[in-house]
Parts: C-alpha cells; structure tokens; sequence
C-alpha cells in the first residue's frame, strides 16, 4: 500500500512534513517525499489529511463473552476502526470475567477472525473481579494479556491490591485503576453537587474518587509496579497524579471525551445518555482536566467505550445502565474539546502514549514497525448514533458538531475503514 501525499506526524521520531508512506507485507518500509508504487499496489490519496501511527484506545468495553446483545467483539472491533483506531484494550467486566488464560485466548481467537481492529485483553486483578482473590498474572500474561484491571468495581480491599500488584512484579503489565470508592459512592448515579440536589438525585463526591487515586498511587509506590489510572474526572485527581509522579511514583493516566465537554449540570438535559461512572463533575473539574491535558499531566486519550443496550439507557436514571459508547466520536470529541491542543500532541495521547504503556506494537511510523495507520481530517460532521457500527447507540454527543474524523483506518497494512465505511 502506498499512502500519497499527506501530512506524516509522528512524535517518536519527530517527524512532521508531507510525505509518501509504504507498507509492505503488513510492515512500514518507505518514506520519502516522492514514491512511486510497486506493481499492483493500493494507493490511498491522503492529501489534505494527516497521517498518524494507528490510534489505540486502551479502554474500551466489548461485552464478550456474556453481554453479546449490548456489543460483540466483532462490532466492537468495527467501532473502532469506523472512529480511526487500529487497536483497542477490552476490559475485563465480561460474563465470566477475564480472569483466565482461556479467556484471554478466546477473545483472541475471535478478536482474529473478525480481521478489523487489533485486540488486547486486559485481564482482571482479582477472580471474577469480586476484589478477594489474586490471579496467576504471569499466565494471563502469558496468554496475551497486556495489563491487569477490575475496572468498572474499584479493588475496595487495600491490602488485596497491594498483595497483587507484588504478586505481579514479574510481569510486565501495568495495573489500571477504577477509582470511586463505594462505600462513599454508594447508591449515586451522578456527582454530588448543585445539580444532584437541584435534580433530587442521590450523588458521588469528587472525593470518593481523589481518595482511591491518592490510595492507588501509593500503592504504586509501595510496590513499584507500575500503574495507570484510568478516566480521571475530578481536579483532585490531577493534582493528586501530578504530586505522586513528582515523588517518583511509576504511573501514567487517562481522560475520556466526556469528561472534558461536559459537566453534572448536563444531567438536567441528558438524562440517562449521560450517565456515567466516574460521574460528570463540576465546570471547575473539566477545566482542570483540559488544562492538565495541554499541560502534559494526562498520557493517554481513552474512550472508556460502554455499549448497552436501547433499553437498559432508556430506563429512567435511577435504573438505566452506567455508560455510553465512544469509539466513533472521539476524534472529533477531543478536537472539539481542545481546539488549540498541537497535533503532534494530539497524535502522542491517542498512538504514541497508550502504545508505549500498554507495551505494544505501533505507536510510530518507524521503518520496520507494524504498518498501522490512521488518516484523519479537519472536516465537520454531524454526530448520528444511527449510523455507529457499534451496537451501543446511546451517546451524549448525540447531534453535535463535530470538527475532526478520521478517514481512513490502516491496521497491518490492509484498508480498513475508508470515508466512513467498515471494510470487512
Ligand atoms: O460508565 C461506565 N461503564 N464506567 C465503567 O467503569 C464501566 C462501564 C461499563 O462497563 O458499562
């Protein structure tokens, strides 16, 4: 495949200029301001584009095994190549748990056959992520799990974490944390604050939040394994993460589109569509969040993709499902969030970033790496959830404008998405 006339960014080898790119047999092997192209090869015309080293989301949720009717891997996998991301981390919150080397293989397996996006299992911390017992993380790992997670509970037991995250020091794997600690959390299904009393609607405080990061990071420190903190929401968090590493503690962290754009008050208007753990917070809170990120506080843009069905997000808020999908509007959604944010940064929380603290393949358009490659424009589009591949329509960018999306997405060499439309 040859990749003519487009922008090439990409920050591990400081490279931004327009160029041609080549890839053959699946690896990158040319680039050169003019190239001409090998017999028989595809050309993709990327002019006016950017060219980038694959998008990989490092939180996105599949359902399988268990929940096939809310997302299967295989239109999971097509979500993520329609919203411009060669690779996706699949949390482990499946039906049974990802808390084995079976498991891990059977997404695997189907996560191959369905021949789109790549796929990383990250496998729990604890046996059907019930927060008791310890894994053997070195067999998960083994089996192709890229890092370890009970995300969607918080790991409530301490000396259960820390037990862990020794047991795992041999293995390369990061720990991903979910912070809300639930027994402050309770039975919140918004952040505490003006809105949740205005709405009469039972809230979480920031601090159910700040107290497992500052606990977590401890941990981290305590333990040297390293860590990442996943969707933070509150400013305390920043702050927390932001002091942590200044002591020396291990640890990366992400944010999701919604987080930044919008806030509690958001409620009143979304309803159920923006129900989400963490919670929406306060204005003060995604300010915080931005300003971290044009700061270089945040490593990685995430999605924290959560398909559920039309009817479980229909139900009124106290009852309706906790999360939305992501995978199709987040280049668009952090482009809108943060419009002055440089591409090359931009290209480093959504490739380089996730790349290097998951530890996997892509990440750059080096000579010799994988051929994964996302082309992308500052056109405007109008967000319709109709139109998703994923199963999961409920989103509360509904309707809007967007001002970014991506073209084309490249996984191996091989055209995956074009102009929209999932090649399978
Ligand atoms: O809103 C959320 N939904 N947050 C999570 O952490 C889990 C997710 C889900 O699995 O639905």
């Amino acid at each position: 495949m040859l990749i003519k006339g487009g922008r090439i960014i990409d920050p591990a080898q400081e490279l931004d200029g327009v160029f041609d790119l080549g890839i053959t047999n699946g690896v990158i092997d040319r680039i050169a301001e003019h190239l001409e192209p090998h017999a028989g090869e595809e050309i993709i015309d990327a002019t006016n584009c950017v060219v980038a080293p694959g998008f990989i989301d490092m939180h996105v949720h599949l359902r399988e095994p268990g929940f096939p009717e809310k997302e299967t891997i295989a239109t999971g996998a097509a979500a993520a190549v329609a919203g411009g991301f060669t690779a996706v981390a699949c949390m482990p919150n499946t039906n049974p748990a990802i808390d084995s080397p079976q498991i891990v293989q059977q997404i695997l397996t189907i996560a191959g056959n369905a021949k789109l996006a790549r796929v990383y299992p990250v496998a729990a911390i604890t046996r059907a992520r019930a927060g008791a017992e310890e894994l053997d993380y070195a067999a998960l790992q083994a089996a192709g799990a890229v890092a370890f997670s009970d995300d969607g509970n918080t790991v409530m037991n301490a000396g259960v974490l820390r037990s862990a995250a020794l047991a795992a020091g041999n293995v390369s794997g990061c720990f991903i944390s979910h912070c809300e600690d639930e027994h402050i959390k309770l039975d919140a299904v918004m952040h505490l604050g003006a809105a949740s009393e205005k709405l009469g609607l039972p809230g979480s405080p920031a601090v159910a939040e700040d107290i497992i990061v500052a606990r977590d990071l401890q941990i981290a420190k305590n333990t040297e394994k390293a860590w990442h903190i996943a969707h933070l929401s509150t400013k305390g968090s920043v702050s927390l993460m932001d002091w942590s590493r200044s002591q020396g503690v291990i640890a990366t962290c992400e944010v999701a589109p919604h987080h930044l754009l919008f806030i509690d008050e958001s409620i009143a208007e979304l309803g159920s569509r923006a129900k989400v753990n963490p919670p929406l917070r306060e204005r003060d809170d995604a300010a915080a969040l931005r300003n971290a990120v044009r700061e270089s506080k945040i490593d990685v843009f995430a999605t924290d993709h959560a398909p559920h069905t039309a009817e479980e997000k229909s139900a009124d808020i106290s009852t309706a499902a906790v999360g939305f999908t992501g995978l199709e509007i987040a280049v668009g959604a952090y482009a809108l969030a943060i419009p002055d944010l440089p591409l090359r940064r931009f290209i480093e929380l959504l490739s380089t970033n996730p790349a290097r603290v998951l530890g996997v393949p892509g990440g750059t358009l080096k000579l010799g790496t994988v051929g994964d490659v996302t082309i992308f424009a500052d056109r405007k589009w109008i967000v319709e959830s109709g139109k998703f591949y994923s199963k999961g329509k409920a989103t509360p960018f509904e309707a809007m404008n967007l001002p970014r999306r991506a073209i084309a997405t490249i996984v191996g060499g091989e055209l995956k998405m074009h102009e929209g439309r999932v090649l399978q």
